[in-house]
């Protein structure tokens, strides 16, 4: 088979063994897969994949189950699913443990499906699982323009919450349209101002957070009694001072998870609480796939440029 290879910090459509199904395994053969920021740390040497997992990038991709490995049960060669992975999904073939497959929401294409697995399951295992995010509380997401940020929008939405994003302006009228409530241009406003502003002093029940050390004191600064922040990235920095009695003051609480490195078994929870909590609201049409382009799976390269221009709204997909 073909798959992108990382040589030199360089992206390179290769021809490659093709994988083998372990025990609990099965091999789909991608039809698309989306391209996530953190593909890009991972060309730059930065996020290496876990023991075991495919050495390709590649979160999530969608596709027909070609194989099963021993001990899969309840699936079948032919079936059309969508997966998250620990990797390999800019590939022809990966091969995927069953616990991380996922129906295609009635209602979307294979390519749709392909944008949803990796922002469902970090959003969903964040805000909804962890923060508990309830109807009429108020959402923040940092970065509502990007692949996660666009998903967040819409799930809180869903489940009745007030949603207030930041993003650039040029972004905002999209967002809108997407549901959120309240954008906030963080290059020209300061978010803790703003939220104060719409909350009438009160703060924001829930923060979605991916840039980390830079926003840590105005999140918390931003934060309702009781309040949870889920740093999901670091696009400003790992390292920052935190005041505890700020946090104390707020009774609030900061969480910080990944999913790539998880237990499979743990991997496995989130993909059922995703496919029993989140796929109804897909195939009801309240959350749908957001995406900004698509780009053939040889040419990774140019679809990781664009993301880094950060000029784009939702997921990249490529195609094979
Ligand atoms: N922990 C996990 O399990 C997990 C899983 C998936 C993703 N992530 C993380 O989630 C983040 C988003 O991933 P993605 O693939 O969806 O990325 P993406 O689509 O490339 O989005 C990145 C976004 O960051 C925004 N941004 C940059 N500086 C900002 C700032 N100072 N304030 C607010 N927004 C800012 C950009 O929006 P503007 O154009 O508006 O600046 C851009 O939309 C990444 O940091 C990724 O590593 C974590």
């Amino acid at each position: 088979m073909h798959a992108i290879v990382i040589e030199e910090k360089q992206l390179r459509w290769a021809e490659v063994p093709d994988p083998e199904p372990a025990a609990g395994e099965v091999i789909v053969d991608v039809t698309a897969a989306a391209v996530n920021r953190a593909d890009l740390l991972q060309r730059q040497g930065q996020y290496p994949p876990p023991p075991g997992a495919p050495v390709y990038p590649g979160l999530e991709c969608s596709g027909v189950i070609s194989a099963l490995g021993p001990g899969v049960e309840g699936h079948h060669v032919g079936e059309r699913v969508c997966a998250l992975l620990a990797g390999g999904g800019y590939a022809e073939r990966v091969a995927v443990p069953a616990g991380q497959l996922l129906p295609v929401p009635a209602g979307l294409s294979l390519v749709e499906a392909a944008a949803l697995p990796e922002v469902a399951c970090t959003v969903w295992s964040n805000v909804v699982a962890h923060d508990r995010l309830r109807t009429g509380e108020t959402l923040l997401v940092h970065g509502g323009g990007s692949g996660i940020g666009t998903f967040a929008v819409q799930l809180g939405k869903a489940l009745g919450a007030r949603v207030l994003v930041t993003a650039r302006a040029a972004k905002h009228e999209r967002l809108r349209a997407l549901g959120a409530d309240v954008t906030i241009d963080y290059s020209e406003q300061d978010f803790v101002q703003v939220v104060r502003e719409v909350t009438d002093g009160r703060g924001v029940d829930v923060v979605l957070d991916i840039i980390g050390a830079k926003y840590l004191a105005r999140n918390i600064e931003a934060l309702a009694p009781n309040g949870r922040i889920s740093v999901i990235g670091f696009q400003g920095g790992t390292r920052a001072e935190l005041d505890l009695g700020a946090l104390m003051a707020k009774r609030g609480t900061i969480s910080s998870t990944s999913l790539r490195a998880r237990p499979l078994a743990d991997k496995a929870r989130v993909v059922a609480g995703v496919r029993d909590q989140v796929w109804p609201l897909v195939s009801a049409g309240l959350v749908k796939p957001v995406i900004h382009t698509t780009l053939p799976l040889a040419e990774a390269a140019e679809a990781q440029r664009v993301m880094e221009t950060s000029d784009h709204l939702g997921k990249i997909v490529l195609l094979r």
